[in-house]
């Protein structure tokens, strides 16, 4: 049986920030690019660069500063775009332009209001004019799961001769069934005349929930580039997961005979917790791979099994994913050396100096919690090496509440290292300690979400918290996070985080 490799587009930069409420900066969408090249994706789709200067930038710095996989900017089937999509992708070692239009008829003729023949020509002019920017261009037919199959081919075969080496099958609303859709990609294959000079490619919406079933059949039908997100983000119910394609096809590596990725899936757990940190959008529990529960067994009998015999009802490891199940938990008496092997374990590469300063955070942290979790190691580095410039800085934090008094929030903050100070009071301590933070700080937001999640077990748990708060001046929403044993300090945090955020834009 010979080898397939099929090629791991990521779009969780591009389709997956179009995830309602997912919206990353460019630093942000940085950090994930290198944690895509790191975990051996093939492509990824780094942003829209038309839709904004924002989107531009942030494809431009992807592009500079990732140089293994291909870095791909959407484009529609337009001369700005095609044009934006060249700007952004300037400086990228390997670049791909991807052009696309709508063929199904709901979409020509009540959106587009084109005749079919000129959306041909449209979509081959434009593939004609991306490939005097980049030698790699790729065509999507929108909503190709609703178009009629004769006219995907007569259009398929039109760009692939006008220079599209990859030519992309999007199930846009997630229409399509796996059968469906295996037909579908067979009828490709065998009815494009020129096939054999364009890689088949396809991008599964989750409408329905199979979106992961359908980009596997595809594969069967013979597709070899599947698109997907991490944790499948993406355009309301999202895309297809790349952590479930890649382990389907490791773990049914016996029935998707030969089909191979270049996923180092070590990496994916990696990847789910920070692509979800970065966008503010848990994963649930029982999500495939990286769910919290994934690899936990609660029924006593699944449990005697896993104990007597772990493939009794496991049929992949914690380890695949890069989960550690030899956690070694810290506490108040490890030392430095220990907390630096542990972290090194953890895939972080600090100076002798950040290490320090971290060995200081987990000395108090060890006062108040008795056993230190990976979970709260992490929390510690993402807490002290924020990624956007902190302009002012918690010092303290003082806060009266409960059923007899009204909620009073005082606290101190430090700018270029002048202190200043003030008190609130509000409806209950988050609200005091937020309005504290919007007096001292000349800031003021709207709160449109809050949450809040213990990052390990037990009452001495650290708390995280996220808020997306709406600054009018802006006119934009921003994420902070903040974490700590304290929950309104983990909010405090978390507010200050997107205060600060905020001014650097303003
Ligand atoms: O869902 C879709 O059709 C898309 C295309 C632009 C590829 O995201
Ligand atoms: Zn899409």
């Amino acid at each position: 049986m010979s080898e397939r490799k099929i090629i791991i587009f990521d779009t969780t930069l591009r389709d997956g920030e179009q995830s309602p409420g997912a919206s990353l900066n460019t630093e942000e969408k940085l950090v994930i690019a290198k944690q895509l090249e790191v975990l051996g994706v093939d492509v990824i789709e780094a942003g829209f660069a038309a839709a904004s200067p924002g989107d531009l930038d942030a494809i431009s710095k992807v592009a500079q500063e990732v140089k293994k996989p291909v870095i791909a900017s959407l484009a529609r089937a337009v001369k700005g775009d095609i044009e934006a999509a060249a700007k952004a992708l300037e400086n990228a070692e390997r670049k791909r332009i991807h052009t696309f239009i709508a063929t199904s008829p709901i979409h020509v003729e009540k959106k587009l209001k084109m005749s079919y023949d000129a959306v041909i020509d449209a979509a081959v002019d434009a593939v004609k004019l991306a490939r005097n920017y980049a030698e790699d261009v790729e065509f999507s037919a929108e909503d190709a799961t609703r178009s009629d199959w004769d006219y995907l081919c007569k259009i398929f075969e039109k760009v692939i001769d006008a220079g599209a080496s990859t030519i992309n099958v999007p199930d846009t609303v997630g229409y399509t069934t796996p059968q469906e859709y295996y037909d579908l990609i067979a009828y490709l294959m065998n009815n494009i005349p020129n096939i054999d000079k364009a890689v088949v490619s396809v991008h599964c919406h989750n409408d329905l929930g199979m979106a992961v079933a359908n980009s596997l059949s595809a594969v069967l039908a013979g597709a070899n580039q599947v698109e997907c997100t991490i944790n499948g983000l993406g355009e309301r119910a999202g895309n297809a997961a790349l952590e479930e394609i890649s382990m389907a096809l490791k773990t049914r590596a016996d029935f998707y005979k030969g089909c191979k990725t270049g996923i180092n899936t070590q990496e994916i757990y990696r990847a789910s917790r920070l692509v979800s940190k970065l966008t503010g959008i848990r994963v649930q529990r029982n999500k495939a791979i990286v769910g919290k529960n994934a690899f936990a067994h609660e029924a006593g009998i699944h449990q005697d099994g896993v104990i007597k015999e772990k493939r009794t009802y496991e049929i992949m490891k914690p380890e695949d994913i890069g989960i550690d199940t030899n956690k070694l938990v810290l506490g108040k008496h490890s030392g430095k050396h220990g907390l630096e092997e542990r972290l090194r374990e953890l895939g972080y590469n600090l100076s002798k100096e950040q290490i320090g300063v971290i060995f200081e955070e987990f000395k108090k942290l060890a006062d108040k919690k008795k056993e230190i979790y990976d979970e709260d190691l992490r929390a510690l580095i993402e807490d002290q090496f924020k990624l956007t410039p902190q302009v002012y800085e918690l010092v303290s934090l003082q806060v009266v509440a409960g059923n007899a008094a009204s909620p009073t929030a005082t606290m101190k903050l430090v700018k270029n290292g002048e202190e200043f100070e003030d008190a609130a009071l509000g409806d209950g301590p988050v609200d005091a300690t937020f309005k504290a933070l919007e007096r001292i700080t000349y800031v003021k937001g709207k709160l449109m979400n809050y949450d809040i999640q213990a990052l390990t077990e037990g009452k001495d748990a650290v708390g995280e918290v996220s808020v997306k708060v709406y600054f009018a001046d802006l006119d934009k929403a921003i994420l902070g996070r903040g974490t700590s044993t304290d929950v309104i300090e983990a909010s405090a945090k978390a507010y200050l985080d997107a205060i600060n955020k905020a001014l650097m834009l303003m």
